[in-house]
């Protein structure tokens, strides 16, 4: 499968990217292939409706939708900001939800997602997660209904970011496969 990674954190030695590079690591031991969203759209602007007629931004959004169209499956990590995702995170889906001229639906329709989350207290954004799930689903995606929240995620890390936790990473593993037997056409037998 080909996996895009979003963080919901863009600063630097973010938890949340630590938790999605492991999450790469182990999408890869299960032989998918993973992308992180393009630092590009680290920078994109906060949604307006005539930035849409704004070139550079124009660009951009070309850019999210080409990557969001090539996944079979989407994995967020989001921190918790307040009990509720953070701002980058809302902004990129309410661009991404736009309409390409011409298309009935956005490009979000339909994807698969699965949902993690990292933080450095104890709950690891538990509130936060299931809001994510039901903001997603109404943008149409198809959100695994299980998720994994992180909490002392620097406890659980090396020096470098690196995931050290076993546990963790069992976790990771799973809902990265059940996720992803989510996007496998589903086969449906012809009557005997
Ligand atoms: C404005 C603000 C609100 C926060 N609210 C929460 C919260 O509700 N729950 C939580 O676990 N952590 C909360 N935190 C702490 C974040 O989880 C922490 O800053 C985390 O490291 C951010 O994610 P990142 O490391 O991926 O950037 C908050 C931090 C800020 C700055």
């Amino acid at each position: 499968m080909n996996i895009l990674l979003i963080s919901g954190s863009t600063r630097e030695g973010s938890l949340n990217k630590s938790l999605l590079d492991a999450v790469a690591e182990e999408a890869h031991n299960l032989k998918h292939q993973t992308t992180s969203l393009s630092r590009q759209l680290a920078s994109f602007p906060l949604y307006h409706f005539e930035l849409e007629e704004d070139a550079a931004v124009q660009n951009q959004l070309s850019l999210l939708r080409q990557q969001i169209e090539a996944a079979d499956v989407i994995l967020i990590s989001s921190p918790e900001y307040n009990g509720f995702l953070s701002p980058h995170l809302h902004n990129i889906f309410t661009w991404a939800s736009r309409r390409a001229a011409g298309k009935s639906h956005s490009v979000l329709e339909g994807k698969v997602v699965g949902l993690f989350a990292a933080a450095p207290g104890p709950f690891g954004g538990v509130r936060m997660l299931p809001r994510l799930s039901s903001f997603a689903a109404d943008h149409g995606c198809w959100v695994h209904p299980r998720y994994v929240a992180v909490g002392n995620m620097a406890a659980k890390t090396d020096e470098s970011g690196q995931l050290t936790c076993s546990e963790t990473r069992q976790k990771l593993r799973n809902l990265i496969s059940q996720t992803c037997k989510m996007a496998e056409p589903v086969q449906i037998a012809e009557p005997a």
